[in-house]
């Protein structure tokens, strides 16, 4: 991830002339900036103590409001807003843009081919050269009034990350849609809790503020699945952090709707996996490899059912092989590689090629199973177990590669 950040600094190199054009053209750009600079005292041009980094998906009707918002809560402060925002088809990316040409204080990070909120974050405060990050919804759900209380704490060294939590004292959830999500936040909590290393009352908060520098110390070691940055800081910092929570209300959404689904439930469980095992197996291979048992089972069922239906073995055998490689292949293309899912053509023709991985897979399984039990003491547990490693191993490096060509 971090390798591909840096873009935005180029479009910031050639702001200058694409505003002076601007002002050329359209006269109240002028005036819009300049009062701002007035009310902040600082220069324009000079750069902000205050990163707000806010990661949207069609988001378009929010971003005007939340600017006037951040800015109307942060007199004083030298703040930018950094929008991430994943290709958005509602033309999210526009709405920022435009007020980016009228502010400086705002700019708008597009990624293209990528998805997820942890990842947009982590993209948008390594492009921060500012002193304090805040990480917020582009929804207008989290209460940018404590901002300036989140600053002040951080500015004191009270603490190593200020989370805006619904769960202390003064805090309020209300603004969860129903009684559901009530229940999965909750119980999202009290898993997250059983692995934290200290007691936070809000783990799941995706509402928080920290030193930039903190943040890059980081920055390498996360994750980066899903929806849950926050966790995945406190868990992947080598420090236990100092944790201060700020009560805060969660509001309810006006415009848009949430993308919180099954996926994303999966992503949290995954990332809670890939911190227990300290990252040293790839989750998109655990991934990889539950599709596959899942498979297993598939195939079984499918030759079972062929078996009932009064087929031969030989013909129920291939019926199975190609049912359950059709239900892996549409898995992993929805699962393991979302990031990377294919569409039309590409779809055809990478469920042809991952059906000659599998079959060559299955090959290497069987042949180094059956040659290790001709030559070991016939234990054909172990045998089997090494085949089907080789197997899988063969499958997921094949497929990341040449499939879904995520390298
Ligand atoms: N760039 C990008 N890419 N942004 C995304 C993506 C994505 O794939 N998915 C969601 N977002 C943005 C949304 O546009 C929004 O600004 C923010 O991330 C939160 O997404 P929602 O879909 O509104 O999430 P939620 O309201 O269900 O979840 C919120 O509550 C959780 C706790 O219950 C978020 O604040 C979570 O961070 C929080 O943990
Ligand atoms: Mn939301």
């Amino acid at each position: 991830m971090p390798g591909d950040m840096g873009m935005e600094r180029d479009d910031r190199d050639a702001r200058p002339e694409a505003e002076a054009m601007d002002n050329l053209m359209a006269d109240d750009d002028a005036v819009a900036i300049a009062p701002e600079s007035a009310a902040t005292g600082r220069d324009a041009t000079a750069s902000a103590e205050l990163s707000i980094v806010i990661p949207c998906y069609k988001e378009r009707p929010n971003v005007r409001p939340m600017v006037d918002r951040i800015d109307a809560a942060l007199p004083g402060i030298a703040w930018e807003i950094i929008f991430v925002d994943d290709n958005s088809p509602d033309g999210t990316a526009d709405a920022a843009r435009a007020i980016a040409r009228r502010d400086p204080r705002v700019r708008c990070i597009r990624r293209i081919g990528r998805r997820g909120l942890s990842s947009a974050v982590i993209e948008g405060a390594l492009s921060s050269s500012a002193d304090f990050i805040a990480v917020m919804d582009g929804d207008l759900q989290h209460d940018q009034t404590v901002l300036p209380t989140m600053l002040a704490e951080l500015r004191a060294d009270a603490a190593d990350i200020a989370i805006g939590s619904r769960h202390t004292l003064g805090g309020s959830a209300d603004g969860l849609s129903s009684a559901m999500r009530h229940r999965i936040s909750n119980a999202g909590i009290g898993i997250a809790q059983s692995v934290l290393p200290m007691r936070v009352s809000d783990p799941m908060s995706g509402f928080f503020m920290m030193p930039r520098a903190r943040f890059e110390r980081i920055a390498p070691r996360l994750s980066g699945q899903g929806f849950k940055i926050l966790l995945d800081i406190i868990l992947s910092a080598p420090e236990r952090l100092r944790v201060l929570e700020i009560p805060c209300r969660f509001n309810r959404r006006e415009a848009g709707e949430s993308k919180l689904d099954a996926l994303v439930m999966i992503q949290f469980a995954a990332l809670l996996l890939d911190k227990m095992l300290h990252g040293y197996v790839p989750m998109r291979f655990v991934a990889f490899a539950l599709v596959g048992a899942l498979g297993i089972v598939v195939n079984l069922a499918a030759l079972w059912l062929g078996h009932r239906a009064g087929m031969h073995f030989f013909s129920a055998e291939i019926m199975a092989t190609i049912v359950s490689m059709l239900f892996n292949f549409q898995l992993n293309n929805r699962l393991t590689y979302r990031t990377h899912r294919l569409r039309g053509a590409p779809l055809a023709r990478g469920l042809v090629l991952f059906m000659l991985v599998c079959s060559l897979g299955a090959v290497a399984n069987v042949g180094v199973a059956t040659a290790l039990f001709s030559h070991s003491a016939h234990n054909g547990l172990a045998a089997a177990a090494v085949g089907a490693a080789i197997g899988v191993v063969w499958n997921y490096a094949v497929s990341s590669t040449l499939v879904w060509r995520t390298l």
